[in-house]
């Protein structure tokens, strides 16, 4: 049994992480951590000093993380980090404290198996289709468009050709914003905003005659778990240093 132990085990994401391990078959959650709640340790320390800790996860708050993993690599903690807003060069110190002390650290900015293969997925298309365009639809309480997502989707197809808009002809819009923002490769990106999504995308790809749509829906933070939960026992198994989940998903 993996023995893990989830920092920022009450917040949203550290509930469902904390679940995921409970309903899991080969890990045992060893220690709840968190600043807040009966039931958990106050630090990672406290938790270190009262139970063995095969890798910690970390869900917490950007303000947290770069300490937490600096602890964690300098204690022989092995550690998943899914806590966002690590800056780059915070990110190249925690790879050479990592590998200084060959201590296993995993960081992903996005944990979803399935936006990780619709990434993949519209990379592989683009070498085939003349012409992209993504349209990603979120909840109304996000504050910046596009999404994250969509960027780094259109980065990577942008890998494949320097434009999507092939063949187009000169355009106006009598409606500002009409066509979307221009992106890598001119690939034009539409962002939805309204209540009853959580996170979806469509990349849809077009070449002579046919269209081929990729689509992948966040219905609830649950669709975190399983990449949670894979990378976790990667880190287990291997001492490295690894960013971003498709770097396991070949
Ligand atoms: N990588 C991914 O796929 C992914 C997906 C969703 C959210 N996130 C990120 O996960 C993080 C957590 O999101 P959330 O919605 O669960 O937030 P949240 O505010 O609901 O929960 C954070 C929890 O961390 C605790 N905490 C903060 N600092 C701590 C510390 N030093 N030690 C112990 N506990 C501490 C807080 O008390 C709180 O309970 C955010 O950075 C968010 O952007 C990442």
């Amino acid at each position: 049994m993996i023995k893990v132990a989830v920092c920022g085990a009450n917040g949203k994401m550290g509930k469902e992480v904390c679940n995921a391990v409970l309903n899991s078959n080969d890990m045992e959650l060893c220690a709840k951590i968190d600043l807040f709640g009966e039931d958990t340790f106050k630090n990672i320390e406290q938790a270190k000093n009262s139970t063995q800790i095969d890798v910690l996860i970390d869900f917490t708050q950007p303000a947290s993380i770069y300490e937490n993993a600096k602890y964690c690599l300098n204690n022989n903690i092995k550690i998943v980090i899914g806590t966002t807003g690590l800056k780059d060069e915070q990110i190249a110190e925690l790879k050479e404290l990592a590998q200084k002390n060959n201590t296993g650290c995993f960081i992903a900015p996005n944990f979803s198996t399935g936006a990780v293969l619709m990434m993949k997925f519209a990379q592989i298309a683009a070498k085939y289709f003349s012409n992209a365009e993504i349209i990603e639809f979120h909840h109304n309480q996000k504050k910046d468009a596009p999404s994250g997502t969509a960027i780094k989707t259109a980065q990577m197809m942008s890998n494949e050709k320097d434009t999507f808009k092939e063949g187009n002809c000169p355009e106006t819009e009598t409606i500002t914003g009409a066509r979307g923002g221009s992106s890598y490769s001119d690939i034009q990106i539409h962002s939805v905003r309204m209540p009853g999504f959580m996170a979806s995308q469509e990349v849809i790809c077009g070449a002579n005659g046919q269209t081929l749509t990729i689509r992948h829906d966040s219905h609830d933070r649950k669709c975190y778990m399983d990449g949670v939960l894979l990378a976790t026992r990667y880190l287990y198994q291997n001492n490295n240093f690894t960013y971003g989940l498709d770097k396991i998903m070949e």
